[in-house]
């Protein structure tokens, strides 16, 4: 999907047939009021760790509270993200994202996957902001990258806790998965925006999917539209809580665990009157490490699901069988 397909979303005051979905993909059980609610966890709670293993078998996806990111680094990184996205199109695309690239500014990076686009913009950052930010800002894009990385620092450091948790649930230690042992992992921020919409009802902010990384981990402003999907039940909102951030077990994490953490569906739903942020640390493996089931988590009786595949190699199937990627991978019986 090019940057042609780039509206600037701000500006239209009717919603274009390139971005209409008909009412079948846009799930009629949108803020239906369902009892069942995606878990709160106190990360400072003894039994945090039964509870997040609960929560990735159950719903593949949690909110946390105590984390130990400041607050004041989360509203940082929103307000700098608000920035971005209030520059002139014509100046964002200064920073847009290469045909063949990741990072920059651009279309969500599943538009390619769906007939219709989304209402959304987005910019992506894997490694230095800098080059980018430089395009956007010649005088404020030190500040930025400031934010970006002390951003990603804290992020990185929550994102081992959670994998101790995650693992440490299915009896699983950092010495069985050595290469999760803190350094060489490989991660990416993603920043959305999803303006006010017209027409909320035939647009889709973010079309469900599931993340190809370990773990994400999401910071949304406060306004309701992520939604998750739990069998059984269908699509539940995610509400916003003050200083929570939402956690998602990841396909790579998925095939680790054999199968027993479920990476969860979710999409980002969009609204008249708001318009809403997130920030997405994506997380996974260094680029040279095989993901495989667990040794530890396989026998006779359980035998290993999936073969083994880079995060890359993932990545590929993916964009070859989107939304059957897991599937792809699944070894024979
Ligand atoms: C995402 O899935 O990457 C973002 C979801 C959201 O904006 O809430
Ligand atoms: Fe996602």
């Amino acid at each position: 999907m090019t940057n042609q397909n780039l509206l600037d979303l701000n500006s239209l005051q009717e919603l274009p047939e390139s971005h209409a979905w008909s009412s079948l993909d846009n799930s009629p059980s949108y803020g239906s009021s369902s009892p069942d609610q995606v878990p709160v966890i106190n990360l400072n709670d003894p039994n945090a760790m039964k509870l997040v293993g609960h929560a990735c078998k159950t719903w593949g996806v949690f909110q946390v509270t105590n984390h130990g990111v400041p607050t004041n680094l989360l509203e940082e990184m929103e307000d700098a993200g608000r920035k971005l996205f209030a520059l002139p199109i014509q100046q964002k695309l200064q920073a847009a994202r290469a045909p063949n690239g990741v990072s920059g500014y651009g279309v969500a990076r599943i538009s390619s996957f769906f007939p219709k686009l989304m209402w959304s913009e987005g910019f992506t950052i894997v490694g230095s902001p800098y080059e980018h930010a430089h395009k956007l800002w010649p005088n404020y894009y030190s500040q930025f990258c400031d934010v970006v990385e002390e951003y990603k620092k804290e992020m990185n450091k929550l994102a081992q806790r959670l994998m101790l948790l995650m693992l440490g649930s299915l009896g699983v230690t950092m010495d069985d998965v050595k290469w999760a042992s803190i350094q060489g992992s490989t991660a990416a921020l993603q920043l959305n925006s999803y303006p006010a919409c017209p027409d909320p009802d035939r647009a889709m902010g973010l079309a469900a999917h599931t993340d190809s990384t370990l773990l994400t981990i999401l910071h949304q402003s406060n306004t309701s539209g992520l939604q998750a999907h739990k069998e059984g039940t269908g699509w539940v909102t995610i509400p916003p809580m003050h200083r929570a951030l939402v956690v998602n077990v990841g396909d790579l994490l998925h095939i680790l665990s054999n199968g027993l953490y479920t990476s969860v569906l979710h999409r980002a739903m969009v609204n008249r009157t708001q318009h809403r942020f997130s920030v997405a640390y994506l997380y996974g493996p260094p680029s040279n490490i095989q993901i495989s089931p667990l040794s530890k988590l396989t026998d006779k009786v359980h035998p290993p699901l999936y073969r083994p595949v880079t995060w890359s190699e993932y990545l590929g199937a993916k964009a070859k069988h989107f939304n059957k990627a897991l599937s792809t991978v699944r070894l024979c019986a």
